[in-house]
């Protein structure tokens, strides 16, 4: 969009976010033509409504492959929201998404779950990518405007757009954890995934022992001075000086739109519509749910092995108790989601076998996306929800649970592991290896008296009500506004 004047080259965007996903993908039929769907992951959940409110441009890939040769497609306005495609080849998406950001950094930074795999093609092709972005955004942005990009896939576009445009102001924030400095010295290209975030004005993650990991970083892999804590200024922790600025680092949790999804939760068809799930479901005693992308992070085997233990000990009862396990599918080409696929098939069918009859099952697992509204009915009618994450930046599906919890019914199982669980304190915290812990937090959970449950759900939501998406993005734009003022 260029724009005429003193500033040919420009776009004419003030206020752009950048992240690997749009928040919708493009998919191609069979008959040729186009539809779209919402994209999964926590990441749009959060952006997708601000973003709207602030009639912004989201530079992103449309989720498809793009055929050899096709040029850039068109941006695309989608009510106030511009929307940039950023085409990635089949060759891009296998190197560049399923592999650097989903083989090597995805698990390097979720504590090495699984073992990252370091492949200097993949490097290549994620420098590559994170160039393209960059230029992408280069265009779309107006003289002097904001920019804040998103999360591990473009750790390198903040120096690449500085370069470029040194006239707006960047600022990164990372959606999962940031390693702790032994694992993270594993990656062959630490120093210049450091020095690419070191690109922008404020650096943010969710959590403040993040943030040190990233301030420690920063002065072994590239000698800046550091300092830690600047008194009185909240979401700091920190600041690098480079040459010839200062680069500012905080903490911003992350949260959700709670307003709208405690309103929308309260409708009564959706009241209906969870009614009748438990109907559906046999009017079971109690109804455990776990609602997540299909990923070795979330824990679903810890949860499913937990359960089966208890039917195991008669602890719980198969003919009054159900899990509902709904996970959506996620990265279905990366070999650790196949091997994942089959581990959790295998557990569902192993305790469905043990202990379901013909036409109730025990276990009702989909591996599909869930409808929005749907979702919220199945948190409405949940009696336990099971959020047993290794490890998770945030996790947003507590906070939507929380949300839609206007009656004050419900319990929720809460991994320590989780950015979540630094907020939500009347949760029913587990760790998630230690599985006699987890047995007996949904054993308390299941037991609790309506009093107990709802003293925790009120202090849940005061939390989660309070400390919403709006408030987030706020305190970070602030931040990153201050950067310049400073
Ligand atoms: P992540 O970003 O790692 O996927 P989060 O819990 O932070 O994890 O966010 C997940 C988002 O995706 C939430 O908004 C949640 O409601 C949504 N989601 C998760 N599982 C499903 C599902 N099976 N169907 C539809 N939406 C889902
Ligand atoms: C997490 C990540 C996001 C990502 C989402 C879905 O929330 O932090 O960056 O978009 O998962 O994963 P996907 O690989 O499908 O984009």
């Amino acid at each position: 969009m260029p724009r005429t004047g003193d500033t040919p080259e420009f776009g004419d965007s003030d206020f752009v976010v950048v992240a690997n996903r749009l928040p919708i993908d493009i998919e191609r039929l069979p008959d040729g033509t186009t539809a779209w769907k919402r994209s999964p992951g926590g990441l749009v959940t959060a952006l997708e409504p601000l973003l709207r409110r602030r009639r912004g441009a989201w530079v992103g890939w449309p989720g498809a492959a793009a055929k050899p040769g096709e040029p850039a497609p068109d941006p695309i306005d989608l009510d106030d929201l511009r929307l940039q495609p950023v085409r990635l080849t089949a060759e891009d998406i296998a190197e560049y998404y399923e592999g650097f950001s989903n083989a090597t950094l995805w698990p390097l930074y979720h504590d090495v779950i699984v073992k990252p795999v370091y492949q200097r093609q993949w490097w290549d092709r994620y420098v590559d990518v994170n160039r393209r972005f960059a230029e992408a955004t280069a265009e779309a942005a107006s003289a002097g405007a904001t920019v804040w990009v998103q999360d591990y896939q473009l750790q390198l576009v903040p120096k690449m757009l500085r370069e470029l445009r040194p006239d707006l102001t960047i600022g990164f924030f990372l959606h999962i954890p940031f390693p702790p400095v032994e694992l993270f010295m594993q990656l062959p290209w630490r120093a210049e995934i450091v020095d690419g975030l070191l690109g922008a004005d404020l650096v943010g993650f969710h959590l403040p022992g993040d943030a040190q990991n990233f301030l420690f970083l920063a002065k072994k892999l590239v000698g800046a001075p550091i300092s830690r804590g600047t008194v009185g200024v909240r979401n700091r922790c920190g600041e690098v000086r480079l040459a010839d600025r200062t680069v500012r680092v905080g903490a911003f949790p992350i949260s959700i739109d709670s307003g709208s999804l405690d309103r929308t939760a309260r409708a009564r068809d959706i009241r209906r519509r969870a009614k009748q799930i438990r109907a559906e479901l046999g009017h079971p005693r109690k109804i455990l749910l776990g609602v997540d992308r299909l990923d070795y992070t979330k824990g679903i085997d810890v949860r499913l092995l937990a359960f089966n233990e208890l039917l195991d000990e008669g602890r719980v009862k198969p003919d009054d108790t159900v899990l509902v396990q709904l996970a959506t599918p996620s990265r279905e080409r990366v070999e650790s989601y196949q091997i994942l696929r089959d581990e959790i098939e295998r557990e569902v069918g192993h305790i469905n076998g043990e202990y379901g009859e013909v036409g109730h099952p025990v276990v009702h697992y989909l591996h599909r996306p869930i409808p929005r509204n749907e979702l919220l009915a199945f948190f409405v009618a949940a009696d336990i929800m099971l959020v047993t994450p290794l490890r998770d930046g945030m996790n947003l599906v507590a906070k939507e649970y929380v949300a839609c919890r206007s009656d004050l019914g419900g319990a929720l199982v809460l991994s320590e592991f989780t950015g979540a669980a630094a907020e939500l304190h009347q949760a029913y915290l587990v760790n998630p290896h230690d599985l006699d812990g987890v047995k007996d937090a949904i054993e308390a959970a299941a037991g609790q008296t309506p009093e107990e449950g709802r003293r925790r759900m009120r202090a849940l939501r005061r939390q989660v009500l309070t400390h919403d998406v709006d408030r987030w993005a706020r305190s970070f734009l602030d931040a990153l506004a201050g950067t310049h003022a400073a």
